[in-house]
């Protein structure tokens, strides 16, 4: 093996996988590990990257923003890694970047997330708030009302989504009746002040940053509480296929969840993914937005790695301006401009079997604007731009 300036050799590739097997957001991630070895798998079957097979590296991160800054380090200093496909929540992407930068690597990130960062060695494959929050404020607003209680996890994306959130609304002049946060490893009785000041407000909809194990916790705790989702549903970005399918049918029906993909989705290159997927790992193992990120994001970016002959950041990044993918949620490609990903914004509510009937989908792909430059609902014309880049 003799890798020049480039990272180039004819030695397999080694990939860093930065997953959670155990923890509060396990079921979550667990799904983007496998749609992750899957998209590995197919490019493997098809000859690899430029002939080198890819060989996927990494340890369960546990849910934990320190071992997943460990094991990072562990597989770029140790393991001969230039490329990490992981993170899930944005306290362990935070953690990673500073160790991804210093060593000049490159990080693909498959979550929705709060936007306000950039980096030269991070691409984004999960929506930002304005493919996301947006549609879902204009969603609750339009068949609702304006008085929002919103509650989440105790870490930085539920108060970064929570504060964009509140602007949206507050600009429409809807009101904020409380902002209340849970633990991030809640026990069902951290949920009973929530319930408390739903009861007290009564208000149009609760909006819900819980991450991974406490989400059926609220759900359920809302259900038993007695409330009606069709007329006080939750509105969520975190609750996906994952989170649903650990509570009961009751509990899930009526509440909304906004996100680029669901498995529902009645498209051929979805309808694949589905096939393939459940053929490695089960019929009943759940898919979601972040798993699917996670799988188009490997292609892209193998992708990007063939057409550059190069593993340096800069030059997969410069790469991955002339790639697109066939996504199960539609054609998906980085924006140069900004590392993000023109993505397909979709509204989804939970039916009485658990599936995500979809009830808005423009059939636009959005351009990525992590900084919100774009943040007024009044500005949403102009914000759905169709993909010039096809
Ligand atoms: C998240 O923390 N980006 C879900």
């Amino acid at each position: 093996m003799s890798d020049d300036d480039t990272g180039w050799s004819d030695s397999p590739l080694p990939v860093g996988l930065l997953f959670s097997q155990t923890g509060i957001t396990a079921a979550a991630e667990r799904t983007q590990l496998f749609a992750t070895r899957l998209a590995i798998s197919e490019i493997n079957a098809a000859g690899g990257i430029g002939g080198r097979e890819i060989v996927a590296v990494g340890q369960d991160c546990q849910a934990n923003p320190k071992t997943f800054r460990q094991e990072a380090t562990r597989l770029l200093d140790e393991a001969g890694v230039k490329i990490l496909f992981g993170c899930y929540m944005s306290s362990t992407r935070k953690a990673v970047l500073p160790v991804v930068e210093s060593r000049n690597a490159l990080l693909a990130y498959p979550t929705f997330y709060e936007g306000f960062e950039y980096s030269p060695n991070c691409i984004y494959t999960g929506a930002t708030p304005n493919q996301n929050t947006q549609p879902l404020v204009r969603h609750i607003l339009e068949h609702y009302g304006s008085r929002m209680l919103l509650v989440g996890s105790n870490y930085i994306f539920p108060y970064e989504s929570n504060r964009i959130f509140s602007d949206l609304v507050t600009e429409s002049r809807g009101k904020i009746l409380d902002e209340i946060y849970v633990p991030l490893d809640p026990k069902p009785e951290d949920f009973e002040r929530t319930i408390r000041q739903i009861r007290r407000f009564s208000p149009d909809v609760i909006f819900s940053n819980v991450v991974g194990s406490g989400t059926a916790m609220l759900y359920e705790a809302y259900r038993q509480a007695g409330f009606d989702p069709a007329r006080m549903p939750i509105a969520s970005l975190t609750t996906s296929e994952a989170e649903v399918a650990e509570m009961s049918a009751a509990a899930a029906e009526g509440h909304f969840t906004a996100a680029p993909y669901f498995a529902t989705l009645d498209t051929e290159p979805n309808r694949r993914f589905l096939a393939a997927y459940r053929a490695m790992f089960g019929a009943d193992i759940p898919i979601t937005a972040a798993a699917e990120a996670a799988y188009f994001q490997v292609h892209l970016v193998a992708a990007a790695i063939d057409q550059a002959r190069s593993l340096v950041p800069a030059a997969v990044v410069e790469a991955l301006g002339r790639v697109q993918f066939e996504a199960p949620q539609g054609r998906v490609a980085v924006d140069p401009t900004n590392n993000h990903t023109f993505l397909w914004p979709r509204v989804a509510r939970v039916d009485a079997q658990k599936r995500f009937e979809i009830v808005w989908d423009p059939h636009r792909r959005m351009k990525p604007d992590p900084y919100f430059v774009s943040s007024a609902l009044d500005d949403w014309s102009l914000v759905p731009q169709p993909a010039k880049i096809d």
